[in-house]
C-alpha cells in the first residue's frame, strides 16, 4: 500500500507515557484519536538517553493492532533490524547519521515488507538525503536534537521541510513527512504549512490534561 503523503496523522510518542502502564496508556491514546504510536528506541550511544527495544515491543504487538512507528536511535540500525521487525514494527526509521549502509539498510526494512523511513538530526542537511529518496516510505525531519521529549521546536527545521516537499513533487515521490520535538498546536501548523503530515507529539499529547482535546487540536491545527 502506498502511503498518502496527504494524511494528516498524529503519533503520540510513549515516551512521554505513565511507563508504568504502558499497555493502558497506548490503548488511551487510540480512544482519544491517535493514528499511530511513535516509539523511540535509544541505545544511550547514539543518543545520551536510554529506553526500551525489541522484547517490549513485541509485547506491545500483542496487546494494540495500533500502527507502530519505531524511531531507531541507535548506532547500529542494521545489526538489530531483524529483532525489530520480529518484534512487530509496522514502520521502521533510522537516522541517517548512524553507523551503517542507509541505502541497503532501507532495502532491508522494505524487504521485510515494512515501511522505511530516514531520519534527520537538525544539523544534517536535505541534500544527504537526496540519495535515498526513492527507497522511504517517510522522511523524519527532526525538529529537536534527539535523545529527550520535552524540548523546544527548531523553527530552523521549517526550510528543510519545505525543500523536502519541493523535492518530493518534483521527482513525483510520495514519501511521508514527519516531525518530531517540541510538537504542539501551534508548532504543528507552521509544520503542516511547510508540508509535513505525520505530527509526533509527545508532550503535547500524554502531557495534555485532556489527550483527545490536543490530538484534535494538533489536527485541526
Ligand atoms: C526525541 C524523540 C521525540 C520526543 C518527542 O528524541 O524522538 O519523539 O520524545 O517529545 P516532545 O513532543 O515532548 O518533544
Ligand atoms: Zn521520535
Amino acid at each position: 500500500m502506498p502511503p498518502n503523503c496527504e494524511d494528516r496523522l498524529i503519533a503520540p510518542s510513549l515516551i512521554a507515557a505513565d511507563l508504568s502502564r504502558i499497555a493502558e496508556e497506548i490503548a488511551r491514546a487510540e480512544r482519544a484519536g491517535a493514528d499511530w504510536i511513535h516509539l523511540d528506541v535509544m541505545d544511550g550511544h547514539f543518543v545520551d538517553n536510554m529506553t526500551f527495544g525489541p522484547p517490549l515491543i513485541r509485547c506491545l504487538r500483542q496487546s494494540t493492532t495500533m500502527f507502530l512507528d519505531v524511531h531507531l536511535m541507535i548506532s547500529r540500525p542494521d545489526h538489530y533490524l531483524p529483532r525489530f521487525v520480529e518484534a512487530g514494527a509496522d514502520l521502521i526509521t533510522v537516522h541517517l547519521e548512524a553507523s551503517h549502509d542507509v541505502a541497503q539498510t532501507l532495502g532491508r526494512i522494505r524487504q521485510a515488507g515494512l515501511r522505511a523511513g530516514l531520519a534527520l538530526n537538525p544539523a544534517t542537511p536535505l541534500e544527504a538525503a537526496l540519495p535515498f529518496l526513492d527507497q522511504i516510505d517517510l522522511l523524519l525531519c527532526m525538529t529537536v536534537v534527539p535523545g529527550f521529549g520535552g524540548q523546544a521546536f527548531m523553527a530552523d527545521v521549517l526550510a528543510k521541510i519545505q525543500a523536502a516537499a519541493a523535492i518530493r513533487s518534483a521527482r513525483s515521490l510520495s514519501y511521508h513527512i514527519e516531525v518530531d520535538g517540541g510538537i504542539d498546536a501551534s508548532t504543528a501548523a507552521r509544520c503542516v504549512a511547510a508540508g509535513a503530515n505525520v505530527l509526533v507529539a509527545g508532550s503535547a499529547t500524554y502531557g495534555a490534561p485532556d489527550m483527545a482535546q490536543a490530538i484534535a487540536e494538533i489536527r485541526n491545527a
